[in-house]
C-alpha cells in the first residue's frame, strides 16, 4: 500500500468544500490547485446534509462530478465520511442521539459535532452513510485515502453513555467489589451495590470521584474508537487497499488516547493550530510534530490541517507573516510528516468559520498568501527524496494522556498542575538546545533511548513503574520531575513516599508537597530557581545534586537528586524548575544538538533540515540560511 495511494512525494493541499460553492467555481479551483502544486484534497468532511438530504435519499451526483474533475486535474482525494456533523433531519428524528452535557442539557444541531456516539440511531446512520460512500467510491481512480469523521472528541453524558459505561466497567472490573475498591468507594458513601447505580460524571453538588472521571475518559476514548473501527472496517471491505485515517485533534478535553488510536489507523493524521503569536507558535508546532511522529511509531504520519495565515479565533487571531506558513510546514515535514495540509482550500463566504484563512483567500489569487502557497508548492517536489529518511532521537519524553486528563480539573489536586506546560517546557528547552526528541508512552518501548524524561507524570500505573525500573536497571538515564508517580492507574495515591512506588530506584522518598505562592521564586544553589511547587525530599541512598537555598520547610533540603540503579541512574527534580534551570540541568547531562534557539536543525540520515525562524542569517556547519528561510542539505554519506 502506498501512502496515500498514487501521491508521489509529499502531500500538499487541504480541506476542500466544493459543496459550499457554485459549480462554476470548481474548474477555477482545479486550475488554481494545479498552479499551487496541490496533489491531495480532503473532500466531503461536513457534507452529510448534501449527500443524504432526507433519510435514505442520496445525492451523489455533485460528488461524482467533483471527484472526476479532481482526477482529471491529477489531484488525489482524501475522501471523508461526514459523520462529524449529522444533518438537521437526523437530529430532529433522533433527539436521543444528540450529546448531553454534564449538566443534563441536550445540545441541538446548529453547530457541528452534535452527536452521541453511544446512541444506536447515530451508529446506524453513520454506518449507513459510510457504507454508501464505500460502495460508490472505493474504486474511483481519484481516491487516495479515506478520512473517517473529523477530529473525534465529543463526549456525551447521556443515558446511552451511562448504559455503555456500565458494560465497559463490568468488562474491566468484573465485580462491583473490585470497582468499589478501585474507586475508593467508601469515601463519601459512594459504594455501589448495583451496576445500575453508576452514572456518567454529571453536574454534582461538589467534587466528583477522580477515579470515575478517569475511567469515563478511557471509556469515551474506547467508544469513539469503536465508532472509527466500525467505519474503517466497512471502508476496507469495500474495495482495493486504500489507507484509512482520521485526523486527531489536540487538547486536554479530547477523550482520545492517541497511543491506542495510532495502532488502528493506517496513517496518523494531526491538526496543528498553535495558539500564540510569538515563538510559542513554532514551539508548539514542533511539539505537535514530535508527538504525531511518536504516536505513529514508524507508521506514516501527516500534518492534516493547519492555517495558511490568520486562524479565526474568538480569542484573538494569529497572523502569519511572510514565510511563516512555509516554516511551520517545514517544522512538520522536517520531523517526518508526509506533507503539509491545511484547513482549508478556499476561504468561505459564510458560516461560522468565514474568517478562517485559506490557501485561496477571500481576495483571490492575486495576494501575498496565494503567492506564498504557490512558491512553497513549487519547492516540495524537490524534497521527495527525503520522505522515507527516518528521524532519529536518542532522548524521549514520556507523554501520558492519562496524566493530562487526571490533572485537568485541579480541584482534587494539592495545587494546580499544568501537565501540558511541564511537557512543553522540557520539549522547548531541549529544542532550544538543538536536541531532537521522541515521545513515548509510560508503558511503551523505552529501550532505544539513552535518556527518558518523565515530566510530572502524575498517573503512573504499576506496569509503567516496572517499565521505568527495567529501563533504568538496563543502563538508561531516567529524569523525573515533581509529582511523578503521585497516583496509580486508579488515581489512588502511591503510599510510602509517592514516586510510583519507585523509592528504591530514585533512592529518595517524597515526604510533603509544598505549593508555593505565584510570583515567588525559590532559589536552588548554583542551579537557577523553582516556582509554584516544591517537595520535601528525604535521601535514602541518592546523592543531592543541589538544594533549595530558601523556602519554609525546604531550605537546605535536596531539590535535585541522582541515584545509581543497576546499570543506569535515576534523577529526580522535586520542583517546577524555571526554563534556565532545566537548561542548566541538561547542560550537566550533556544533552546537546546541532540546533539553537530560533533555528531548528533536524538530521535524518543523509539529510539535514534547517529552519531559520530568526530575523538574522543562521550558519549551521557549512550551510548559511537567510533570515526567515529554510534549507535542506544533503550531507556526504
Ligand atoms: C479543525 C477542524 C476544521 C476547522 C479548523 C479551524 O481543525 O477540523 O474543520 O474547524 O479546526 O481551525
Amino acid at each position: 500500500m502506498d501512502w496515500p495511494k498514487g501521491v508521489d512525494g509529499l502531500c500538499y493541499g487541504g480541506d476542500y468544500n466544493p459543496e459550499q460553492w457554485p459549480e462554476t467555481v470548481w474548474d477555477d479551483d482545479v486550475a488554481l490547485m494545479r498552479e499551487a502544486g496541490v496533489n491531495l484534497v480532503s473532500v466531503g468532511i461536513f457534507s452529510w446534509a448534501r449527500l443524504e438530504p432526507r433519510e435514505g435519499e442520496y445525492d451523489f451526483g455533485w460528488l461524482d462530478r467533483v471527484l472526476d474533475k479532481l482526477h482529471e486535474g491529477g489531484i488525489g482525494v482524501n475522501l471523508a465520511t461526514p459523520t462529524a456533523s449529522p444533518p438537521p433531519w437526523f437530529t430532529l428524528a433522533h433527539p436521543d442521539a444528540l450529546n448531553t452535557r454534564p449538566d443534563g442539557v441536550l445540545q441541538v444541531h446548529g453547530s457541528r459535532d452534535t452527536y452521541d456516539v453511544h446512541a444506536p440511531a447515530y451508529r446506524e446512520a453513520s454506518a449507513r452513510i459510510a457504507a454508501e460512500l464505500a460502495e460508490r467510491y472505493a474504486e474511483h481512480p481519484a481516491l487516495a485515502m479515506w478520512h473517517v469523521h473529523n477530529e473525534y472528541g465529543s463526549t456525551s453524558h447521556s443515558a446511552h453513555a451511562e448504559r455503555a459505561f456500565r458494560v465497559w466497567l463490568q468488562q474491566k472490573y468484573a465485580t462491583l467489589e473490585a470497582l468499589n475498591e478501585a474507586w475508593w468507594g467508601s469515601f463519601w458513601s459512594q459504594r455501589y451495590s448495583d451496576w445500575e447505580q453508576i452514572l456518567a460524571p454529571r453536574a454534582t453538588q461538589y467534587l466528583t470521584n477522580p477515579a470515575l472521571e478517569l475511567d469515563f475518559k478511557r471509556f469515551t476514548s474506547d467508544a469513539l474508537l469503536d465508532h472509527f473501527r466500525e467505519q474503517r472496517d466497512l471502508l476496507r471491505q469495500a474495495g482495493p487497499e486504500i489507507p484509512i485515517t482520521t485526523n486527531l485533534v489536540f487538547g486536554q478535553w479530547v477523550p482520545v488516547d492517541p497511543w491506542r488510536w495510532a495502532e488502528e489507523v493506517d496513517l496518523v493524521a494531526f491538526d496543528s493550530y498553535p495558539g500564540d503569536a510569538d515563538e510559542t507558535a513554532e514551539r508548539e508546532s514542533a511539539l505537535h510534530a514530535d508527538l504525531s511522529r511518536s504516536w505513529a511509531d514508524g507508521k506514516p504520519w501527516l500534518l492534516m490541517e493547519q492555517a495558511a495565515a490568520a486562524v479565526h479565533s474568538p480569542h484573538g487571531a494569529i497572523a502569519k507573516g511572510p514565510g511563516r506558513m512555509a516554516r511551520h510546514s517545514m517544522i512538520h515535514i522536517s520531523r517526518g510528516s508526509k506533507g503539509a495540509m491545511f484547513f482549508q482550500w478556499r476561504s468561505g463566504r459564510g458560516g461560522a468559520e468565514q474568517w478562517h484563512s485559506a490557501l485561496v483567500p477571500h481576495a483571490g489569487k492575486d495576494t501575498r498568501v496565494f503567492r506564498e502557497v504557490v512558491e512553497f508548492g513549487a519547492a516540495l517536489p524537490g524534497l521527495a527524496e527525503t520522505v522515507d529518511a527516518p528521524v532519529e532521537a536518542d532522548v524521549a519524553i514520556l507523554w501520558s494522556p492519562e496524566s493530562w486528563w487526571a490533572t485537568g480539573g485541579h480541584a482534587s489536586l494539592p495545587a494546580k498542575i499544568d501537565y501540558f506546560e511541564n511537557v512543553a517546557q522540557i520539549h522547548r528547552v531541549l529544542r532550544d538546545r538543538g536536541v531532537t526528541v521522541d515521545f513515548v508512552s509510560p508503558e511503551g518501548e523505552l529501550g532505544e533511548y539513552s535518556t527518558v524524561i518523565a515530566p510530572t507524570t502524575y498517573v503512573l500505573s504499576r506496569a509503567a513503574a516496572e517499565n521505568l525500573r527495567w529501563f533504568t536497571a538496563g543502563g538508561g538515564r531516567l529524569v523525573a520531575s515533581y509529582m511523578t508517580g503521585a497516583v496509580d492507574e486508579h488515581c489512588q495515591i502511591w503510599l510510602g513516599g509517592f514516586l510510583g512506588g519507585l523509592t528504591d530506584l530514585f533512592g529518595i522518598r517524597v515526604l510533603e508537597h509544598l505549593p508555593q505562592p505565584a510570583g515567588e521564586l525559590r532559589a536552588l544553589w548554583n542551579f537557577g530557581a523553582a516556582e509554584r511547587f516544591c517537595e520535601l525530599v528525604e535521601l535514602r541512598g541518592a546523592q543531592c545534586v543541589t538544594q533549595y537555598a530558601t523556602g519554609e520547610v525546604i531550605e537546605n533540603q535536596p531539590a535535585v537528586t541522582v541515584n545509581p540503579f543497576g546499570e543506569g541512574e535515576a534523577w529526580y527534580v522535586s520542583c517546577k524548575l524555571v526554563d534556565e534551570a532545566w537548561d542548566r540541568l541538561f547542560e550537566a547531562l550533556e544533552l546537546n544538538g546541532p540546533g539553537q534557539r530560533g533555528v531548528d536543525v533536524v538530521d535524518r540520515g543523509q539529510w539535514r533540515f534547517i529552519i531559520n525562524h530568526t530575523d538574522t542569517e543562521a550558519r549551521v556547519g557549512h550551510v548559511i540560511v537567510p533570515a526567515g528561510a529554510w534549507a535542506v542539505d544533503k550531507r556526504p554519506e
